[in-house]
């Protein structure tokens, strides 16, 4: 009858109803006759869990990771959750999450794949996959992009090149006032785009809009509520409509306009000239033609390439758009970044990344930003590798694992003033910079973010750039800009505000 009503509540009526009904009894029954698991009494504690809906009430779907720290202080820095039927073990604070992910690095490294990306990718690329598969391509993604330049001179230019483009389409906006997102996000695709197509998209390609906006919106729904509820009930939203539904439709279009790039570089590929990751992978592929279990297939690259595309368009302009937000919210900031900018780099050269060593206020700030806002306040999912000993607990393989980022870059014992915006957290009693090993936006330990690298790079030249020629304006009163997640889920979401952009 609970069940019947649940269903009553999520408005449907009809067959649909008889049907969803069905499926949950079959369900429920499933769950009770599951033979009983002598692990789970070692698991750690955490709040008793529903059969089938597990610690739905207790876990906010809108506000996920506050309610994970309040579990956090109730139960301990080790705690079991259960997403529907399935445990998780939430790893809280700077000690379990370091202990876990570097000091147990091998036995934390592997991935739990949620129920949605299971249904996109099932288990190909880099993001989603684990054992054999994942060590090679990760290894092979990480040597080739390194090849063509990432973390090296050459994106360093690139990456320059890129800035202007964006300084040219922000000065071509006049005074009128905008909100920066797109642009933000065309230049920071196209550095990937060189990277992964050899090649950038004009701001004004239409091709390249729609594809922009496709991953923008995934990246909102997949912090969603109801991509919560589908990683704890996938079997009955695949039978509901909802934004899920869009989610697959629009990665069903990027595989698309990611197949076209591949079948293009097919048709002009020069074995001793390639020209960029798709290139080396497509070489690769043919060398481990005749190996069976090679890793080197079609549905690695294409999804690799999907992670790449997704992993570092989203990240690192969201970022960017929270900066420009908090720097206009607090000009006092930006007034002493613009100060440093004109004592290291001037008005006639391009900032390098040479130059971040000598602008400790400007480094400091651009930490203080992705700790504040914590983008990936529960990283990725992880899975133990085998069964784990941990604190006493027992902790069987496969079994998911929540590493509450949010938890490190935001825990009172390592930060002055931890939910406060504040520069000094990064700044010894000279001015100089000062780096805290409770910085872990990129996450840590074997699966620590494969692009960090070439984010920080990107942070840096682009903000700079744009600071090198712009004061950002609020439109609204900056007392008003509200700086936190409008949004929080898998990832935590910026509000979206109009700017002047007022050449300096
Ligand atoms: C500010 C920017 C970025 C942030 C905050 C960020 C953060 C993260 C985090 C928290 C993870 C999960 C790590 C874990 O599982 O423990 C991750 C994974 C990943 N990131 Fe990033 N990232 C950023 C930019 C990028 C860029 C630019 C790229 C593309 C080159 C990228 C590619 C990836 C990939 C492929 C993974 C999966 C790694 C694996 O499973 O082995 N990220 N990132």
């Amino acid at each position: 009858m609970f069940l019947y009503s649940l269903v009553a509540t999520m408005g449907l009526n009809g067959p649909g109803t008889t049907l969803l009904f069905v499926l949950l009894t079959i369900l429920f029954i499933k769950w009770f006759h599951k033979p009983k698991q002598p692990w789970k009494s070692r698991l750690p504690p955490g709040p008793s869990a529903l059969p089938i809906l597990g610690n739905l009430f207790q876990v906010d779907r809108r506000a996920t990771k506050k309610s994970l720290m309040k579990l956090g202080e109730q139960y301990g820095p080790v705690f079991t959750i259960w997403l529907g039927s399935c445990p998780a073990v939430v790893l809280c604070g700077h000690e379990a999450v370091t202990e876990a992910l570097i000091e147990r690095g091998h036995d934390f490294g592997g991935r739990y794949v949620l129920p949605v990306f299971k249904t996109l990718s099932n288990d190909y690329g880099i993001a989603s996959s684990n054992g054999e598969r994942w060590k090679q391509i990760r290894r092979f993604t990480l040597s080739t992009l390194k090849n063509f330049g990432m973390g090296r001179k050459s994106i360093e230019q690139r990456n320059q090149e890129e800035a202007q483009f964006l300084v040219t389409a922000i000065r071509n906006k006049k005074d009128t006032p905008f909100s920066p997102n797109l642009f933000l996000r065309f230049a920071v695709s196209n550095i990937i785009c060189s990277l992964v197509f050899g090649d950038r998209f004009d701001y004004e390609d239409k091709r390249f809009l729609t594809l922009i906006e496709m991953i923008s919106e995934n990246m909102r729904v997949l912090s969603g509520p109801w991509i919560q509820m589908y990683n704890n009930f996938p079997t009955i939203m695949d039978f509901l409509p909802g934004p899920h539904k869009k989610l697959f439709q629009n990665v069903a279009d990027l595989l698309n306009f990611i197949k076209q790039m591949i079948q293009s570089h097919k048709e002009s590929l020069q074995k001793d000239f390639p020209r960029d990751y798709i290139d080396s992978f497509l070489i690769k592929m043919e060398e481990e033609e005749h190996k069976h279990d090679s890793e080197f297939i079609h549905m690695n690259l294409l999804w690799a390439i999907m992670d790449l595309f997704f992993a570092g368009t989203e990240t690192t302009s969201t970022t960017l758009q929270w900066a420009i937000q908090i720097l206009a919210k607090y000009p006092q900031v930006q007034e002493k970044i613009h100060g440093e900018i004109d004592e290291v780099v001037g008005s006639c050269r391009r900032p390098t990344v040479e130059d971040r060593a000598k602008m400790p206020y400007t480094d400091a700030v651009i930490h203080e930003v992705q700790r504040y806002i914590d983008l990936a306040p529960m990283g990725l999912p992880h899975a133990v590798t085998k069964d784990v000993e941990f604190r006493g607990y027992l902790i069987p393989e496969g079994t998911c694992v929540l590493p509450l980022l949010s938890s490190v870059l935001k825990g009172t014992s390592q930060w002055e003033t931890p939910d406060k915006f504040n520069p000094n957290h990064f700044l010894d009693e000279n001015g100089d910079f000062k780096q805290s090993k409770s910085f872990m936006p990129f996450s840590a330990g074997k699966r620590i973010c494969l692009g960090e690298s070439l984010a920080r790079m990107e942070l840096f030249l682009f903000l700079t750039t744009l600071l090198q020629n712009f004061v950002f304006k609020p439109v609204i009163d900056r007392k008003e800009i509200d700086i936190s997640p409008v949004i929080s889920g898998l990832a935590d979401v910026p509000n979206d505000y109009e700017f002047y952009f007022i050449s300096r």
